[in-house]
């Protein structure tokens, strides 16, 4: 978007682009405002009031109750009206729709990975679609890096040891760029990618180009691969509790209080698997702390998401749902051949 011609801003692609650029020239129109009315005021009074001889001394003021009112309350009100428009564009910005498409980003020194529930892929691009509403769960496996889509209006940090999330629904078919805005060593002005917006049915074409099974796929195979599975049974009788219907559910612990399953408490329980042990089963998991890539334990996730697919997303029905459907149930299926190797970046 350019402001009278010159391009000062990154193009407005998102559905939210022009909320939040309502919100900031608000901000910096009523910053100029003041700074303007300010410097008038203070050369205009300062030329008009200067001391013209030597013996002039200025007059004595005490006070004026009216003016200091006019001067606090305005202020007062002005930030109220930044605070609550920005409050409510930040609600907006910091709650994902639940039939929002879902993928993971992990930043790295220095480049950003991207994974496709369906399967696919990607260093330093993203493809999605246009008008349909994008979830990504970010996280590093270094330092903290800050994902930054400057067209859509939005960036989250990532951090090492934890999920967060950001959403936005591309407004428009094209090529945007991607950031990095966390100082995060060397080569973090090189940090950077595009994201491709396209036609719903062209994404739907990319997608089904991978041809590398599925993010719970993968996951799957990587649970046989570091034998999960023999503990992991689904009738419950093995050493670990069953996985099946965990996912998004409270989980009873031993010490009696209740923790929801989502993707930290997973995530926690492979790496730091003594943390919480589940009500009725001995402290016996060994730590996966360094075994699995942070890409091995999203794939890991999906795969127990993938167990539970009510509680996975919204109603069947919705376009692009059938990834949700269980693809495997654990150690009866066979691993699929060919599995890409992980953490190789
Ligand atoms: Cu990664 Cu800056």
């Amino acid at each position: 978007m350019g402001s009278f011609g010159i391009p000062l801003f990154p193009e407005q692609a998102s559905t939210f682009a022009s909320d939040v650029d309502a919100l900031y020239f608000f901000m910096v129109a009523v910053s100029a405002f003041f700074a303007l009315l300010i410097a008038v005021a203070a050369i205009t009074l300062g030329v008009r009031y200067r001391r013209r001889h030597p013996d002039e001394a200025g007059a004595r003021i005490e006070g004026n109750l009216p003016l200091e009112l006019l001067w606090s309350v305005i202020p007062a009100v002005i930030t109220m009206v930044m605070f609550g428009w920005g409050a409510s564009v930040f609600y907006h910005l910091r709650r994902p729709p639940d039939e929002a498409v879902q993928l993971y980003a992990v930043g790295k020194q220095w480049m950003w990975k991207f994974q496709h529930l369906e399967g696919q892929r990607e260093i330093n691009e993203l493809h999605v679609p246009a008008g349909r509403p994008i979830k990504v769960t970010v996280t590093s496996e270094d330092v903290i890096h800050s994902l930054y889509f400057p067209s859509f209006r939005t960036k989250i940090d990532a951090i090492p040891g934890r999920y967060q999330t950001l959403w936005f629904e591309p407004s428009k078919v094209g090529r945007y760029h991607i950031f990095c805005t966390e100082y995060c060593g060397t080569k973090h002005s090189g940090m950077i990618g595009s994201v491709f917006v396209m036609e719903p049915a062209a994404y739907q074409q990319w997608l089904s180009g991978g041809g590398e099974g599925s993010l719970a796929d993968r996951g799957n195979s990587l649970f046989q691969d570091l034998a999960c599975n023999t503990c992991h049974l689904d009738t419950g009788q093995g050493r670990g509790p069953s996985l099946s219907g965990v996912f998004g559910k409270p989980v009873e612990l031993e010490d009696g209080s209740t923790v929801l399953a989502d993707e930290a408490y997973l995530r926690e329980s492979i790496l730091n698997s003594q943390a919480k042990i589940v009500r009725g089963f001995q402290p016996l998991m060994p730590t996966f702390q360094g075994l699995v890539s942070e890409e091995g334990l999203v794939a890991l996730i999906e795969h127990i998401k993938s167990l539970s697919p009510q509680s996975t997303g919204p109603a069947p029905a919705s376009p692009g749902d059938d990834r949700l459907q269980p693809t495997t149930t654990g150690a009866s299926q066979p691993a699929p051949a060919a599995r890409p190797p992980q953490g190789q970046q």
